[in-house]
């Protein structure tokens, strides 16, 4: 069945949506962004901010012609891999080649850089010989290229998973090791060996992809230099900033420049910082999404540039700059706003202080 199109459908959908452990994922709310966007007439749509893809994968479950983006590269894999993908999968030999278990654990540039970081020796050198069998594997460059960004979406996943928080701005690895009672983390999820998760997640992607009622692309570009602007729709999930607040983990990349790294990982040693921050990466990305002050310019700037499709947009309300500057900005541009709300409470973190806080919103401008 190319997609799920039923009465059901916003049921359905989190049952067969990848899953994620991702800063500001969207997987959990997917029915109320249907429920949300279903009555409006579009084909394309264009997923901006794309992170793990589920809103992307929502829209190619409904039929629709999917562009998912995302300036990281790590990303990028998992929307070529999931979105992009109609029918490449891996064959049962190369899983099991991927999944061997290690006879010559090789070390190399995680193993050499990352000793006592965020994963513990053994670990390390199960991630650099991942990433060279990923890259052994052989055949037609224009199916290799989807059969490697299913492994690299499973390898990340399962880099995820046994990180505290999910996430690598802290080189914390102690928090899974120290021997105390937890308050949080999943320790059964933390002692099981990184090849079974690596298994389980590429099982999960191979039955994730499926070919869309319509042909789908993932792009990797910064958002305002995506070539393209014909979209019916285009779906907006910027970082959500909060004034007088740190924001750290608005910064996507410092969140998750180890994944980036392996996603770039014969460049890496070249693009780490010789700076405070060792492992950050020297990037040429646009910030101003992360930097109070700044990304109300940005907002404006992705607004002009879609003028002329129906605009659907996540933020937060407390958030900077406010709701209310946001609708005045749409307005501006001669859009007719709509504004839904739904409490949302973040697995991984609580910006509001209290979950009672979170209010998810959405505008919709038309
Ligand atoms: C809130 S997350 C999106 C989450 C996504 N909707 C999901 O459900 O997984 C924001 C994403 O925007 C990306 N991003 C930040 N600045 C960007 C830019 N200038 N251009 C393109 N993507 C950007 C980040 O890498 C991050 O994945």
């Amino acid at each position: 069945v190319a997609s799920i199109r039923c009465n059901d459908f916003e049921n359905t959908i989190l049952g067969i949506a990848p899953s994620t452990r991702y800063q500001g994922s969207k997987r959990k709310i997917l029915p109320w962004i249907w429920q949300a966007v279903k009555e409006i007439e579009f084909q394309s749509v264009l997923d901006v901010f794309g992170g793990t893809g589920c809103v992307s994968y929502l829209f190619k479950r409904a039929g629709k012609k999917v562009t998912f983006n995302d300036h990281l590269k790590f990303n990028y894999l998992s929307g070529h891999a999931l979105i992009e993908n109609d029918d490449i999968l891996l064959a049962d030999d190369e899983i099991a080649r991927l999944t061997a278990p290690l006879s010559r654990r090789k070390s190399g540039f995680v193993t050499r850089t990352f000793k006592g970081i965020y994963f513990t020796d053994t670990e390390n050198r199960w991630i650099d010989t991942s990433i060279s069998r990923i890259w052994e594997l052989s055949g037609d460059e224009s199916i290799l290229s989807f059969k490697r960004a299913i492994a690299f979406h499973a390898l990340f996943q399962t880099c995820l998973v046994k990180r505290p928080f999910n996430l690598f701005h802290r080189a914390n690895l102690y928090l899974r090791q120290a021997d105390v009672e937890r308050g949080f983390g999943n320790k059964a999820t933390w002692e099981k060996r990184f090849a079974i998760h690596f298994k389980a997640f590429l099982q999960e992607a191979q039955k994730c992809v499926f070919p869309g009622l319509q042909k789908c692309f993932a792009t990797n570009c910064d958002a305002l230099m995506i070539p393209r602007t014909n979209f019916d729709l285009v779906y907006l999930d910027p970082p959500y900033l909060r004034a007088a607040c740190q924001n750290e983990t608005a910064d996507y990349l410092s969140c998750y420049h180890f994944l980036e790294g392996l996603a770039r990982y014969a460049e890496w040693p070249l693009l780490i910082e010789n700076s405070a921050n060792r492992f950050s990466l020297k990037l040429a990305l646009d910030t101003r999404w992360n930097e109070l002050g700044e990304n109300t310019a940005v907002f404006d700037a992705v607004f002009e540039k879609f003028r002329n499709s129906i605009i659907v947009m996540s933020y937060k309300k407390y958030g900077s700059p406010s709701i209310a500057t946001l609708k005045r900005l749409l307005e501006r541009h001669g859009r007719k706003v709509s504004i839904r709300t739904r409490h949302y409470s973040y697995a991984l973190n609580q910006q509001n202080g209290s979950a009672t806080l979170n209010r998810e919103c959405l505008l919709i401008a038309e």
